[in-house]
């Protein structure tokens, strides 16, 4: 088997005619991570440079192609899928949960205008030529398919949309239906990939604690996965570059491949190619656009939503809020170890606390998990754990549930480096 494909997630394409600009756009930019006003234009460069690319014909997309579910995004989106199909690429999308809202919104000056929204059930009809015409099977309650993306090799697009309490969730019934299509592909001497929105494996230790960042019941997800043979799935939804192994009890293995939003930093996109057995993986970021504005963009969203989040009711309180941001603002790593009673290493010293947090979070989006145990920040962190030892041990019992015991300062260490040694943006899985 050689055959490639490239995966494009998170797209969340907005209509830009719709209203991007003005006092509302600028307030809500303070708190995104995404490139808004020039998403059509990135999502544009990019189906251009694929187009470009002679040698490989399969795209696909595992959710979230709309920013909020605008109905005129869906259409414009619609309308550049389909000058890359005439390009010659077949395109298998996915729909996630950023895709179907009742009331999404525009900007304009100070308002929020609402506009069209998009109904759930719409969306098959909608992207039917971009998937839903070319499988060979459709599970009409999840939306859920299976397409034969090329000779003997079957793409298993699972939808978890789940409910509106169990996001992101496969009940019993959506795994008989997947079980079925995979021994009905082994039958037919078909080997299974899958795609779905929501990660399988968390993209870095941490991520266990946060319930939306990975598909419910995970490692149940992964072990029937691996278990049935399918052992690579292509995933989206928290925005990050991440390879990531399973192996299940019964000693069989899958990946997660996991990719990040096109249009907001480290805004990737992957070409997957399967040659003698193995999986090689490339990752691609947009030439049209310059990392440092992505990451300016990103890099202010940490402290901007740290800043609402201080923003309390009563001139007392937002009084001492004030205080306590600017000096949270002003503090740098120096002065922060002196009041621990720590000593860093003087290469970091200068750096401002905030920067420092930004960054520990920025290089596990961007799959780079840079400080390994040998590095200053990583014996600095050490350091400072030891130092809020009393704090810690309460946060674990706190974050802790008997059948799951937390060690946070674990969690947060081994997502400061790549524990697997797998390299999230470029690698070749055997
Ligand atoms: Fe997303
Ligand atoms: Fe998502």
């Amino acid at each position: 088997m050689n055959t490639s494909f490239y995966v494009l997630t998170d797209t969340h394409y907005f209509e830009t005619s719709l209203g991007c600009s003005g006092e509302a756009y600028e307030y809500y930019m303070q708190t995104e991570q995404m490139c808004l006003k020039e998403n059509q234009e990135i999502c544009r460069a990019v189906f251009e440079e694929i187009a470009k690319d002679k040698e490989t014909n399969i795209v696909i997309m595992p959710g979230d192609l709309s920013k909020d579910g605008e109905y005129e995004s869906h259409v414009s989106l619609i309308k550049d899928l389909r000058k890359l199909k005439e390009a010659g690429k077949e395109i298998y999308v996915l729909t996630a949960r950023h895709d179907f809202n009742d009331t999404p919104h525009c900007y304009q000056g100070a308002e929020k205008p609402t506009i069209k929204g998009t109904k759930r059930e719409e969306l098959p009809e909608l992207y039917a030529e971009f998937g839903y015409n070319q499988a060979i099977a459709v599970d009409e309650i999840s939306l859920s398919y299976v397409a034969e993306i090329a000779p003997k090799l079957r793409l298993l697009a699972i939808n978890s949309d789940g409910t509106a309490e169990k996001k992101g969730y496969i009940d019993e019934r959506l795994y008989t239906w997947l079980k079925e299509q995979i021994d009905k592909a082994k039958t037919d001497g078909c080997k299974v990939i899958a795609m779905n929105h929501y990660p399988i494996i968390p993209q870095a230790p941490i991520f266990e604690l946060i319930g939306d960042a990975k598909i419910k019941e995970y490692k149940k997800v992964a072990a029937f996965l691996a278990d049935n043979g399918v052992k690579y799935i292509f995933t989206g939804h928290m925005h990050g570059q991440s390879v990531k192994p399973f192996i299940s009890d019964t000693g069989n293995m899958m990946y997660d491949i996991q990719t990040s939003a096109l249009v907001g930093f480290p805004a990737k996109y992957r070409k997957v190619t399967f040659n003698d057995g193995a999986c090689h993986i490339e990752s691609f970021r947009i030439n049209a656009f310059s990392d440092e504005y992505m990451k300016a963009q990103f890099n202010q969203m940490i402290p901007n939503r740290l800043k609402k989040m201080l923003k309390a009711e009563g001139d007392d309180a937002k009084f001492i809020n004030k205080f306590l941001y600017k000096k949270l603002n002003s503090l740098n790593v120096g002065t922060l170890c002196r009041l621990l009673w720590i000593i860093p290493d003087k290469s970091i010293k200068k750096i401002k606390i905030m920067d420092f947090a930004c960054n520990l979070v920025m290089q596990v989006f961007a799959g780079t998990q840079d400080y390994n145990p040998d590095t200053a920040v990583y014996k600095t962190v050490v350091k400072i754990f030891k130092r809020l030892g009393f704090v810690m041990k309460k946060l674990n019992k706190k974050l802790s549930k008997p059948e799951n015991p937390v060690d946070l300062p674990n969690l947060i260490l081994n997502s400061l480096y790549n524990t697997t040694g797998i390299d999230n943006n470029n690698c070749i899985l055997e």
